[in-house]
């Protein structure tokens, strides 16, 4: 059993079925002015992290097992090793320097190969390595979950949606995983930023016989969303409307109707950018006259044409699972004035580690030149959560400002000491230490005098952190709650151009926009924004997984499974971070907000757009895309528009 198909057909599932449900789908479906049906799969996608699978295991001189992995989620490594073991969690350790990238890859598919790792350590009484060669990662570990979905969705005349229906169904593979909550993620994210008033998803997880599924970069989410698209795209050629017209009027707003602006979960949507930000994409990318440049140039060709189009991200930042929505940090001061910083994340290549530095060295007013970041370790911040969900930033950001912060109430009154003034006045800023209604130019300490002289008054100078994210809850079992701290958001203009001869398309341009609040590095976020959209670019449109009948995976290579590189990457490529009006009312760290994941899903505009392309080879009301948009794929869609 190796597909969602034939899984449906044996009435394969892991667990019983999810639910999440608003309104009265059944009638309002059945009321409704206008209806439509149709199904969509999409496929999985190998995370490609340039570093592989790897883990060191060392057993000390006192028992302990001391493991280097490269794994998003130290804690539960050594939890799972120590089981294994027959051992207390005291008695090991796991560090992790940094990964070669994970990308999701690495939040619990690491921790099998630390096991295997320690056990022939334990063994063998020597050091074990492993690393895994490419063709067996790409063989042995989980992927994104391919989905298979239907849906019936009812609206009116001007598109708006007034009932939507979807049945999901992921494919776990042959265990459990991070299925549960993936699919639950996809199930939240079918609305994106629409407004469905009656709205009913319904999802299972099939067993197949492949490698167990597990978190990829949106974790759920661009499935969920791929079909909030899709319905809108379809819906719009019905009716022989703009998509992205029809898309607009179905925005989430507060406009004042009563429940307009809460998501089919319960969760009201809260500093919603997103109409703004929207027409401020439409200008900045030229979009009207684009469009009409594009219906110009296809009116020209028979056998090329152009598409475009816009898609809006709105992306829910948390855990849904409650507990994991908390973050630890260590801060260590030496008495030359140099900072050790550990912290419960772990870089991946995000960035993280740059941004608590740059958090640390904000709040201590030290240059982060004098501040040193730890390796990641489990005896240094213990029963951490998985760097995951794009909060790595916002908890461990908290956490290092409040292990700061203690840090600098016990400085401020030794500082006020040597100052002559009042422990409330003293000020850090740029190594040096002030009264604020001084004038710093002419009396200052330096923030390594001010260390010193805590330390001859006996006063501690290392402080652990600890956050916890306030306001969120979730009962899975209801389908209901406030999961999400805040949104993310932001919106993507694509435009494609496809040739009919051989499916192959180009990407002209791409403009996106994003909401990075007020952001904590922009050189770390612009990178993660591109970088996010181009994977979710590889994703829908070459990366294909394919199985032979025996199960064996044969695209286990570079050079049989396509991810994009640098030639696919647009030319014409304009990013920009949305400057907000006021901050977010969310209390995240330095007003800024998560990246990590949400520009994935801005991707979405390159499928769209090329359902746009294909839709000028005729005058369809549907077009029919294949995920991934491969050019086999965007070849059958023009041949069904064409009737080829
Ligand atoms: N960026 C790079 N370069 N490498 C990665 O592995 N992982 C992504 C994203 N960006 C990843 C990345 C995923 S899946 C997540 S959840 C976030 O980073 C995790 O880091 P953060 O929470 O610090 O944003
Ligand atoms: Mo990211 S998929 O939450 O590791």
């Amino acid at each position: 059993c190796l597909t969602v198909d034939q899984a449906m057909a044996a009435q394969a599932f892991h667990l019983p079925p999810a639910k999440v449900e608003r309104g009265e789908v059944e009638s309002a479906l059945a009321s409704a002015p206008l209806q439509l049906s149709g199904s969509v799969r999409c496929g999985g996608q190998d995370h490609f992290y340039l570093e592989t699978h790897t883990s060191w295991v060392q057993i000390d001189g006192d028992g302990i097992v001391q493991i280097t992995a490269s794994t998003q989620h130290p804690s539960e490594t050594q939890a799972i090793v120590a089981h294994v073991l027959g051992l207390p969690s005291n008695k090991v350790v796991c560090r992790c320097l940094r990964m070669g990238g994970g990308f999701g890859g690495k939040e619990t598919q690491a921790n099998a190969f630390a096991a295997i790792a320690a056990l022939a350590a334990q063994v063998t009484g020597h050091p074990v390595g492993i690393q895994l060669p490419r063709a067996l990662d790409m063989q042995l570990t989980g992927k994104r979950h391919p989905f298979f979905r239907q849906f019936n969705v009812g609206f009116d005349e001007q598109g708006h949606l007034l009932a939507l229906d979807v049945e999901m169904v992921a494919d776990g593979g042959w265990s459990c995983d991070l299925s549960p909550p993936v699919l639950m993620r996809a199930m939240v994210h079918v609305d994106n930023a629409y407004f469905v008033p009656h709205l009913r998803v319904i999802g299972r997880i099939a067993k197949t016989n492949v490698a167990s599924n597990t978190a990829f970069r949106g974790f759920g989410g661009p499935q969920g969303m791929l079909i909030g698209e899709e319905v809108l795209d379809r819906v719009a050629r019905h009716l022989g409307l703009p998509p992205e017209v029809v898309r607009e009027r179905n925005f989430y707003r507060a406009d004042g109707t009563q429940g307009r602006n809460t998501t089919h979960y319960g969760q009201p949507v809260v500093d919603n950018p997103l109409p703004e930000l929207w027409a401020q994409l439409l200008q900045s990318s030229d979009f009207a006259q684009r469009r009409m440049a594009i219906e110009l140039y296809n009116a020209g060709q028979t056998k090329r044409k152009r598409g475009i189009a816009i898609t809006p991200v709105k992306f829910g930042i948390s855990f849904n699972k409650t507990e994991y929505n908390q973050a630890g940090a260590l801060l260590l001061v030496y008495q030359d004035g140099s900072i050790q910083l550990n912290h419960g994340g772990t870089e991946m290549g995000q960035g993280l580690h740059t941004k608590m530095i740059s958090v640390a060295a904000r709040t201590l007013g030290v240059s982060p030149a004098s501040i040193q970041i730890m390796t990641t370790s489990t005896d240094k911040v213990p029963n951490t959560s998985a760097t995951a969900a794009s909060a790595g930033s916002d908890l461990n950001g908290q956490a290092v400002k409040a292990a700061c912060e203690t840090v600098l109430a016990r400085l401020q009154p030794i500082a006020a000491q040597l100052l002559d003034g009042a422990a409330d006045d003293v000020a850090f800023a740029d190594d040096r230490v002030f009264l604020r209604s001084d004038n710093p130019a002419t009396r200052s300490v330096s923030f390594t005098q001010v260390v010193q002289a805590a330390y001859s008054a006996r006063i501690s100078l290392s402080a652990t952190g600890y956050y916890r994210t306030p306001t969120i809850h979730w009962d899975a079992a209801a389908g209901r709650g406030y999961p999400f701290y805040y949104f993310a958001y932001g919106a993507a203009v694509s435009e494609v151009e496809v040739c009919a001869y051989t499916g192959v398309h180009q990407l002209r341009r791409v403009d996106l926009l994003h909401d990075v609040g007020e952001s904590l590095n922009e050189g770390i976020d612009r990178g993660q924004i591109e970088g996010g959209y181009v994977q979710g670019l590889g994703w829908l449109t070459c990366e294909e997984l394919c199985w032979n009948a025996n199960g064996k995976l044969m695209t286990d290579a570079p050079s049989t499974y396509k991810i994009p590189t640098v030639g696919d990457v647009p030319t014409d490529f304009h990013v920009d971070l949305y400057h907000r009006s006021q901050p977010p009312s969310a209390q995240v760290i330095f007003n800024s907000k998560a990246v990590g994941e949400p520009p994935f899903m801005l991707a979405l505009s390159v499928r769209e757009a090329l359902r746009d392309a294909v839709a000028a080879f005729g005058d369809p009301r549907e077009v029919l895309l294949d995920s991934p948009a491969t050019p086999e794929a965007i070849h059958r869609s023009i041949g069904r528009v064409i009737g080829r």
